[in-house]
This record gives structure tokens, C-alpha cells and sequence, in this order.
């Protein structure tokens, strides 16, 4: 071999060595977000600096499935199998109760990656997949500060999770290090507020304060909030920053209408108190914006009513497979009547699945039971004279917590992929029976309901949030689902993209420049900017840009959320 050559070839194995050598390092960490597997990855000793920085208070997640699993694999092997705590799982795995208390298991399913699924071989591996590697049980600002900043300096995906109830997956993400909220739990009741606006009782609450634990407290003062469905939905979080639509929504509005002040840790790590005087901004962003875009919320005040008595009615109306056609005409009926109920201050809850219709319920603050009958009579006038069989059932509760404790949903989570759309009331009064054979079209398919509301009656000016517009002009929000299936992650994949390609389609050609509430949608939403967000997008990525200069926040279809994408693996970069 001649002198020439072996240089030359020992210059390519250099080079073929410092294109490897290259691979193996992470890409440029302007581009994208370290992930555990690079060099630039904090060290054991500087996630335990860290440890020590926030009082102890770090969690390497396991994820919750791990006792289905022989062994839970990152970066080390550990056995992990429990033939009974794996049993206990699956026994109460679609309650949001399991997932609640855990600092990383996100409730719909999908956004884990399949990951550690209880229900497969228990000699696959349980990995980390799309669930967040380390969480702070953040109990003070100070604490999301130092997280903040310990993420920024080390170029890490960060992630805000309170609940872990989030639809589109915004409260996990793959390599990503967690501010978990749950156990901010303060709640302080405020006699008299006097701001610019108002002045009267308001209700300071934590972060991580669940509606149920609001309706409780305010029952304990005689009065009563605007929270969710739901109990265990988080208040302050993504709930309340996305838009909020509960038992008082026809009444008073959303629950973004509602806020006060906000405490905040911006993106920079600055802590402030944002109102209509202080960073008004800011103040406007968070009401209705979205979570996880504009800084971590530490607490909010919102405006509290006096309690109320409250009425409810239930009706079941089965599908037998011969009461086909009469069951959809009478569900014609049922949606005809739905803007008369919500100007009397009734939020409404139905949902239509093969088989059968289904309210569950209609809520009305401030009417008799006889009211909430009367309301209701059209459709079960209608029920009675085709002959359906149904069941109907009234009661009426002298407050707000009595009424919500009467209520008999459950609340299964896990279970069904989403989409959703905003129905513009114009439609129902307009076209009804476009809009019911929609609904019939899926419902005879999947699930598909609807929540009905007025909220644009009990709110003075609707343009002081940044709430999308849309919400003002529609009756109703829609959600529909399609199975996760546990035993076939191709199906649920499938399962998403019918709702996006098949069923959100028959919705939007009933209303093309339509609107969808950014907390109960389509994650898929190839035009989330202006579906989630109206005319407001452009001003929101301004204020953003000002709170958070450096895009430490993301979530998928939050305000941002398209300069960054997830590559195969799902290490976050920019666009
Ligand atoms: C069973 C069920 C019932 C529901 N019922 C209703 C209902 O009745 N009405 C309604 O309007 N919606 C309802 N929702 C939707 C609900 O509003 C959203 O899931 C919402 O995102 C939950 O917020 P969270 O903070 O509890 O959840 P998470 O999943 O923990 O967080 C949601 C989002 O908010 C961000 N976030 C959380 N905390 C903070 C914080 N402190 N600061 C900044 N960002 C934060 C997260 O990063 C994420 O982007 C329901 C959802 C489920 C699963
Ligand atoms: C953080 O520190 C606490 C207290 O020393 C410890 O119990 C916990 O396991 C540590 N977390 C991690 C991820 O090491
Ligand atoms: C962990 O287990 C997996 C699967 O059994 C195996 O492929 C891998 O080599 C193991 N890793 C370590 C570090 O032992
Ligand atoms: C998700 O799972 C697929 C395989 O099903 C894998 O290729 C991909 O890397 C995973 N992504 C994450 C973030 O774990
Ligand atoms: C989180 O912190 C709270 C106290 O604020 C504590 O009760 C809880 O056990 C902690 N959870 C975990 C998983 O460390
Ligand atoms: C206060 O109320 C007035 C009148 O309803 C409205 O124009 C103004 O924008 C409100 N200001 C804030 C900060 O809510
Ligand atoms: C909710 O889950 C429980 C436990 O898995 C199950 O028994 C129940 O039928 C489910 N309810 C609904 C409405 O899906
Ligand atoms: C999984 O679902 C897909 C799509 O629905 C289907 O084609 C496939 O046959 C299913 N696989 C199994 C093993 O059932």
C-alpha cells in the first residue's frame, strides 16, 4: 500500500469516526431539546444537586404499569412484576382517580406511546415512552422557579402537569422533566374583593385545587364557584386557562369570565401577579388562552356567588332496533328545545351512542323542578306519542353541592380517543335536522355528546378574555370518541383518524368557518390556530413572546406549539 494511500484511508476513518462520533452526539442544542441518551444530559450528581435545590421533592418516574411488567427498562433493568398490585390496576385503571395521583401518567392513554400498558405481554419491557422522565412535586413558586430555570440552563423539554385530565396530551411529553402541581392545594376564602369590576366574595385557590375541593369549600361559606363537570378536574390549570364550562355556565358564564387575579411564574422565571392593572396582558392571555403556554399559574382568584337551589333531570330512551327513525325524530325534538332551556339558565349534557339517547343530565340553577319539566316537555311529550319507551327522572336540591352530590355519572377516563367541535346555535335554529343527522350519522356509529350552554347571556363583556370568540355564538360543544383498544395499539391509532378524517368532517360541513373548544378537541386539528382560537391567535403569540421569549413552554396545539415538532422518537425541536 502506497504512502499516499494510507493516508488517505486513515483520513476516512477519521472522517467515517467524526461522522459517528457526530451521530452519537445530540444535534445542535438550539434545534432541539436534550433527551437522556445525550452527552449534554444532566449527570446522576446534577439531577441530585437539583434534587437538593427543590427540597427533595424530584420523582424519577415508574410508570403506574410497571407491576404488569417483568422489568421496567431505563437505562438500567429493574424487576418490576406484582401479579396482585398488577390485578388492582386493571381493576380501577379507568378512574381518574389512579392516574391523579401519580406524577406522570397521563389520562389519555394514547399519549403515553403506548407505553407499559397493562394489559400487554408482561415480558415486553415497561418503558418511558411519551411519559415525562422526572417531575418536581412542586409545593411553592420557588420551587417551579428553580425548575424552570434548571430546565432552561440544560436545555430540557419541560412540562406542566397538574390533573393529568388533558384530552390532547398537553400535560406529558417524551425526555421532558415535569412541574406537578397537584399538591398545591391552598384554598382562602376573600370576604370582600374590591377590584376595578367587582367587589364582592371571591375564592383564592392553589394550583392544584380540583373542582370538587372548590365546591366544597364554597358550600362551607354559603356560595358556589364556576368549576367543571367533572371533580377531579383541576381548576386553575388547564381547565380555567383554556375556557371552563360547568353546572353555572348558562348562568354565568365561563369559567375563564370568572377570574380575578392570576399568580404567575412567567417563562423567564419571574414571579407576578397578573390583573386588569398589573401585566393586563397577561391577565387576558391566561383567560382562556391555554395552559402551558404563558407561564406556570401558582393560584387564581375568582369571582364566588351566593348559593342557590338547583334542579336536574335524567331520561334514558333505548334504541331496541325496531325504534330506529322514531327514536332520531324524537331526538329532533329534544335538540329544538335546547335554546329555550339554556336561556332559562340550564346547562344541558346528552349524549347518543348505538344504543340509545341519553340526557344525563340538564341542570338548572334557580328553577323548580316543575320548571326543569316544563323545559323538557316538547321532548317528552314526543317520546309519549311515538310510543317510546323512556325513562325520565326530576329532583330538585336546595344548593349547589347537594345538587352536584345527587348527580350519578361516572367518570371513566382512558377509554376513547377525542375530537370535538363547537355547534354556532345559528345552526340548531336554522337547520336542526342537518345538525340531528349528523349526530345520528355517529351516534349510530360510536359516542358522540353535547354539552349545551348559553354563555354569552350572564357576561358583561366577553371580549375582556381571551376566550375564542366563537364559544359566545354557539349552543354547544361537542365531544366524540373512539375506543382505545388495549390489545391493539394499530386500532386505536385508526380510531384517531376516523374522528378526524370521518366525523369532525360531518360537523364542520355544517358550520366550515367553525370554531372547537381547545380543551375538547381533535389534537390532529391541522387548523387548531384559528379552530382553538378565533381572531385571537396572533395577539396571544405576541404576549407570549413577552412572557415566555425563550418557548419554555409547549404543548401540542398550544399557542407556539407549531415552531417545534416531535421527531420519531419524540425529542422536541424547532421547526
Ligand atoms: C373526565 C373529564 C371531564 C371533563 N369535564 C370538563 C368539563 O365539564 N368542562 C370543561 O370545560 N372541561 C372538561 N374537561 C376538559 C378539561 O378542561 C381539560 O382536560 C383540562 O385540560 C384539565 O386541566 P387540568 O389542569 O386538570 O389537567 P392537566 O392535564 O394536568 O393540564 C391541562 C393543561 O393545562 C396545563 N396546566 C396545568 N396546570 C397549569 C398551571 N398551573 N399553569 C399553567 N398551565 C397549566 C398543562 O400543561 C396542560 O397543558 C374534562 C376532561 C375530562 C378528562
Ligand atoms: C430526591 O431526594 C429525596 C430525599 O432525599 C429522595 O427521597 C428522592 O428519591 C430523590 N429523588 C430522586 C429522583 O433521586
Ligand atoms: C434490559 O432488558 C432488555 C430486555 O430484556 C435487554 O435487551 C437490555 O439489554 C437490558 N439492559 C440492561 C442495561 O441490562
Ligand atoms: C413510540 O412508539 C414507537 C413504536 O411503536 C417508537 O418507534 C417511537 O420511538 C415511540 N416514541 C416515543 C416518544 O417513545
Ligand atoms: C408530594 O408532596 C406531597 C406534600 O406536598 C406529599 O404528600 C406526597 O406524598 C408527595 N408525593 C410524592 C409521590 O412524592
Ligand atoms: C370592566 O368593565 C367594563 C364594562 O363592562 C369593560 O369595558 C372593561 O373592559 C372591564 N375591564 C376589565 C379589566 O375587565
Ligand atoms: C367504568 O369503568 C368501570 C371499571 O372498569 C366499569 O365497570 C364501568 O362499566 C365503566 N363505566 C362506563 C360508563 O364506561
Ligand atoms: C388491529 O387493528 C387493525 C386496524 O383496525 C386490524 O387491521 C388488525 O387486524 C388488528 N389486529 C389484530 C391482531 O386484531
Amino acid at each position: 500500500m502506497s504512502a499516499s494511500r494510507r493516508i488517505l484511508l486513515t483520513s476516512s476513518i477519521a472522517v467515517i469516526f467524526a461522522i459517528v462520533v457526530r451521530v452519537s452526539l445530540s444535534p445542535s442544542p438550539s434545534q432541539c431539546r436534550v433527551i437522556p441518551r445525550d452527552a449534554a444530559w444532566p449527570s446522576t450528581d446534577g439531577w441530585d444537586s437539583f434534587n437538593t435545590s427543590v427540597g427533595g421533592k424530584l420523582i424519577a418516574t415508574i410508570p403506574i404499569g410497571a407491576p404488569c411488567h417483568q422489568i421496567f427498562s431505563s437505562g438500567s433493568n429493574i424487576s418490576t412484576y406484582d401479579q396482585a398490585q398488577c390485578d388492582a390496576l386493571r381493576n380501577t385503571w379507568f378512574f381518574p382517580e389512579t392516574h391523579l395521583v401519580s406524577s406522570s401518567s397521563p389520562m389519555a392513554y394514547q399519549f403515553g406511546n403506548n407505553t407499559c400498558n397493562p394489559w400487554s405481554s408482561s415480558d415486553t419491557p415497561c418503558i418511558l415512552g411519551g411519559q415525562v422522565v422526572y417531575s418536581v412535586n412542586a409545593t411553592s413558586y420557588v420551587d417551579i422557579q428553580k425548575a424552570i430555570q434548571f430546565s432552561e440552563q440544560h436545555n430540557i423539554r419541560l412540562v406542566i402537569r397538574n390533573t393529568g385530565h388533558d384530552y390532547l396530551g398537553k400535560s406529558t411529553g417524551a425526555h421532558a422533566l415535569a412541574i406537578w402541581t397537584h399538591y398545591m392545594k391552598d384554598i382562602k376564602l376573600i370576604e370582600r374583593y374590591d377590584g376595578k369590576n367587582y367587589s364582592g366574595p371571591a375564592l383564592k385557590v392553589g394550583a392544584g385545587v380540583e373542582g370538587i375541593e372548590a365546591y366544597e369549600f364554597a358550600s362551607a361559606n354559603k356560595l358556589m364557584v364556576v368549576g367543571g363537570n367533572c371533580p377531579t378536574v383541576g381548576l386553575a390549570g388547564g381547565f380555567t386557562q383554556g375556557g371552563g364550562h360547568g353546572h353555572l355556565a348558562s348562568k354565568y358564564g365561563l369559567s375563564a369570565d370568572q377570574v380575578l387575579e392570576w399568580e404567575v411564574v412567567t417563562g423567564t422565571g419571574e414571579h407576578v401577579i397578573a390583573n386588569s392593572e398589573s401585566h393586563p396582558d397577561l391577565y387576558w392571555a391566561l383567560r382562556g388562552g391555554g395552559g402551558s403556554t404563558f407561564g406556570v399559574v401558582v393560584s387564581m382568584t375568582i369571582k364566588a356567588y351566593p348559593d342557590t337551589f338547583f334542579s336536574t333531570a335524567y331520561a334514558t330512551v333505548l334504541n331496541d332496533g325496531t325504534n330506529t327513525d322514531a327514536l332520531w325524530e324524537a331526538v329532533g325534538v329534544f335538540i329544538k328545545t335546547l335554546p329555550r332551556l339554556v336561556d332559562s339558565g340550564v346547562y344541558v349534557v346528552w349524549v347518543a351512542v348505538p344504543f340509545g339517547f341519553l340526557l344525563m343530565p340538564a341542570i338548572g340553577p334557580d328553577l323548580h323542578q316543575n320548571d326543569l319539566d316544563e323545559l323538557l316537555q316538547p321532548f317528552t311529550d314526543k317520546l309519549g306519542e311515538l310510543g317510546l319507551q323512556y325513562d325520565y327522572q326530576s329532583w330538585e336540591k336546595p344548593t349547589f353541592l347537594a345538587n352536584y352530590q345527587s348527580l350519578t355519572a361516572s367518570w371513566n377516563v382512558s377509554d376513547y380517543n377525542l375530537g370535538g367541535r363547537l355547534i354556532p346555535r345559528s345552526l340548531i335554529e336554522e337547520n336542526p335536522q342537518a345538525f340531528t343527522d349528523a349526530v345520528r350519522f355517529i351516534g349510530s356509529q360510536t359516542i358522540i355528546s353535547g354539552v349545551t350552554f348559553n354563555v354569552d347571556k350572564g357576561v358583561a363583556s366577553p371580549n375582556d378574555v381571551a376566550v375564542n370568540p366563537y364559544f359566545r355564538k354557539a349552543l354547544m360543544g361537542i365531544s366524540l370518541g373512539t375506543s382505545v383498544d388495549y390489545t391493539n395499539w394499530t386500532a386505536t391509532l385508526n380510531g384517531q383518524d376516523i374522528i378526524t378524517n370521518v366525523f369532525l368532517p360531518k360537523l364542520a360541513a355544517l358550520a366550515p368557518q367553525g370554531g372547537a373548544y381547545l380543551n375538547e378537541a381533535d389534537f390532529q386539528a391541522s387548523d387548531f390556530k384559528s379552530l382553538f382560537y378565533g381572531p385571537h391567535y396572533d395577539k396571544l403569540s405576541h404576549i407570549k413572546s413577552i412572557y415566555d421569549p425563550n418557548d419554555i413552554f409547549y404543548a401540542r396545539t398550544a399557542v407556539g406549539s407549531d415552531r417545534w415538532f416531535e421527531d420519531a422518537e419524540g425529542r422536541l425541536c424547532k421547526v
